[in-house]
């Protein structure tokens, strides 16, 4: 990704924070994800009275890509409102594989610490379409 990307898709997950609809655990997420086509989608997490339905942000900025049109990601950025950076969880992990089994994961805390890390490291050995077929990956 290049310096230009990546300024650009975190500054989308930063946009995306203020919207997150986090009442109940009051932990606000936005996502951005860059898809083949070079646009940027974006999501935050989106909270329900009845818990289980919640949606977290990086699944929500995936709905959006494939909405969109986009068929591959190459790179997520999820940027949290406290605390350290905050890896996606392990149902996002499996999400983002589907379209990105590779991809590129900037984590950035509110204070601006970055970490970047890779999701076959997230995610090594993953479940992916190729063994529906009886193959792997
Ligand atoms: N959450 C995300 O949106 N993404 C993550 O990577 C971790 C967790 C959300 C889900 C829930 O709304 C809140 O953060 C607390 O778990």
């Amino acid at each position: 990704m290049t310096d230009e990307a990546l300024d650009r898709l975190v500054a989308a997950a930063r946009a995306a924070l203020p919207n997150a609809y986090a009442p109940y655990s009051g932990f606000h997420v936005g996502a951005a994800v860059l898809g083949a086509s070079g646009a940027i989608h974006a999501g935050c997490n989106v909270e329900n009275a009845s818990y289980p339905v919640s949606l977290c942000a990086e699944r929500g900025a995936i709905a959006a890509a494939v909405a969109a049109g986009e068929r591959a990601l190459s790179a997520v950025a999820v940027v949290t409102a406290q605390g350290d950076p905050c890896p996606p969880c392990g149902m996002c992990r499996q999400a983002l594989s589907e379209f990105g089994p590779d991809l590129d994961v900037v984590l950035v805390a509110a204070d601006g610490r970055i970490v970047r890390t890779r999701l076959s490291t997230l995610l090594p050995d993953a479940f992916g379409p190729g063994f529906l077929d009886g193959g792997s990956r």
